[in-house]
């Protein structure tokens, strides 16, 4: 089955609405350069989604870094997923490891998110990935089969195939340094393969599993290129249209589908 490769920017706490604007009409300018064999997205802070709904290139859907669970309440700074869905986010980013070591999210706390983002009608980023200690202990099957399996829980078969989850090494993160596309390759087939143990063949092979971690133009086609990778979740390289721009024409020339 055929799995439309994406690539999904998060800017996390960069960009004013002005200069978010800016990069919106120069991706305008570059938008030719798009494939449309491949989709694309932006999870800009919550601050920029209105006025990006209205200059971004069509092509380019939008998402949210972050959601509560509850649909309203006293949760001071915390923004829900109809107020996010309002301004236009079909994606939200969901237990980034930011979030989860910054913000002490636990499993359980982002287990509600993913379904709070499910039952809203947008669709969930999950993020999953091994910290440096854990991988010289040995540990990362486990981890993100842990954040795999809790992250995705209660959801039904039809929902997970809906789903992205991006596998994001921790120690990958805004660092220069990557694993190898075939070590990561490997890591996102035992993803793939938890998600057919508890939710079936059928939703394993549609949902979309990402690779995120210093992600650039010169590194993307190795990593789009394996067959369990369906595209890339990427933080600095996104901030610039240009590079977003050379990132999808490095994705859309190396695609293997
Ligand atoms: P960098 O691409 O800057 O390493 O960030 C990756 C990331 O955390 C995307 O969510």
């Amino acid at each position: 089955m055929a799995r439309r490769k994406m690539l999904v920017g998060n800017w996390k706490m960069y960009k004013t609405v002005a200069e978010a604007r800016a990069f919106a009409e120069a991706l305008g300018r570059l938008s030719g350069r798009l494939s449309d064999d491949l989709e694309y997205a932006i999870c800009p802070p919550v601050t920029a989604l209105q006025t990006l709904r209205v200059v971004m290139p069509t092509k380019v859907a939008l998402g949210a870094q972050n959601v509560y669970f509850e649909p309203q309440g006293a949760f001071t700074g915390e923004v829900s997923t109809d107020m996010v869905k309002e301004l236009g986010a079909r994606y939200v980013i969901v237990g980034h490891s930011e979030r989860r070591t910054l913000f002490c999210e636990t499993d359980d706390l982002v287990q509600k998110k993913v379904q709070a983002v499910v039952a809203a009608g947008m669709v969930p980023i999950l993020c999953v990935g091994e910290n440096l200690v854990e991988r010289d202990a040995g540990e990362t099957l486990p981890v993100v089969r842990r954040q795999t399996e809790r992250g995705l829980a209660g959801l039904s078969g039809a929902a997970v195939a809906q789903t992205v989850v991006a596998y994001e090494p921790v120690w990958a993160i805004g660092s220069g340094r990557t694993p190898s596309a075939e070590d990561a390759e490997v890591v996102i087939a035992a993803i793939r393969g938890v998600i057919a143990e508890q939710h079936g063949l059928e939703a394993a092979e549609a949902v979309r599993i990402l690779y995120g971690g210093s992600v650039k133009p010169n590194n993307i086609a190795g990593f789009c290129g394996q067959p369990n990778i369906d595209g890339a979740l990427v933080g600095g390289a996104s901030l610039e249209a240009e590079s977003f721009v050379a990132m999808a024409e490095a994705m859309a020339g190396g695609d293997n589908a």
